[in-house]
């Protein structure tokens, strides 16, 4: 009897470490499957930035996170299969999708001008719509079709568990965006900055060097994650 009581303590206390290795293991399999198709997405998210901002997403397990600057979702996708993964949380995509905002601040001589001026938004913003849809995302995103200041009003100070920053990348419109959403993230939240090797991103970048911490292991050369 003595036996049988000890071999079910035993069990008992050896099956969490079990469950545990199969949520983990799940979880891989499920973030290999998205990065396979992340790469097929329109825009710039590296697979390396997209496993870190899911990564996070796993740790933290946040209820709110936004995206400022969207294009065709190649940072929103791991973003919202992640919390899809957790059946909790949504994440805010905010893009206006409209060429003069994408050309505030450049020179029309500029090579990041003579690009934005060509492409279709409105067809990429279509596709971003499609992608959600296919991949049954809609309840973990919501989009708003504006820029970053005048959705602004749309989050309570301190409310933000993870903000990414990746819209206009010229020297104001990223600073604003910098400077107006930080009172919006948590005291312990975390911000993405992405593009921190441009020149025009760097006053975004010192603001944010002076008022959060960066987290070293995570930021790379291209973006940086700060904690607040
Ligand atoms: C660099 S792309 C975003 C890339 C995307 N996050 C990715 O990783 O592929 C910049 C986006 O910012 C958007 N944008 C431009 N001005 C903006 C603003 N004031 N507020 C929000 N988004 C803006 C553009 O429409 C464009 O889709």
């Amino acid at each position: 009897m003595k036996k049988i009581f000890f071999l079910y303590g035993l069990l008992a206390a050896i099956s969490p470490l079990f469950s545990s290795n199969a949520q983990i293991h799940e979880w891989q399999n499920y973030q290999n499957k998205v990065l396979r198709h992340q790469k097929t997405l329109e825009g710039w998210c590296s697979i390396t930035k997209a496993k870190s901002m899911m990564d996070l997403i796993y740790e933290v397990q946040p209820t709110l996170c936004v995206e400022i600057g969207v294009f065709g979702g190649s940072s929103i996708y791991p973003t919202a299969c992640a919390l899809k993964f957790l059946q909790k949380g949504e994440v805010y995509a905010i893009d206006p999708w409209e060429t003069s905002f994408c050309l505030e601040g450049y020179a029309p001589d500029d090579p990041n001008y003579v690009w934005w001026k060509q492409i279709d938004l409105n067809e990429i913003y279509l596709g971003f719509l499609n992608m959600l849809d296919y991949f049954q995302l809609n309840s973990y995103c919501t989009v708003v079709r504006t820029t970053g200041l005048q959705a602004l009003d749309l989050f309570q100070d301190e409310s933000i568990d993870i903000l990414h920053i990746d819209g206009n990348h010229t020297e104001n419109p990223a600073l604003t965006d910098a400077k107006r959403y930080f009172p919006k993230v948590k005291q312990g939240g975390y911000i993405w900055l992405d593009d921190v090797n441009w020149s025009t991103v760097s006053s975004a970048k010192e603001f944010l060097l002076s008022n959060a911490e960066k987290i070293e292991s995570l930021s790379t050369d291209e973006y940086f994650l700060f904690r607040k």
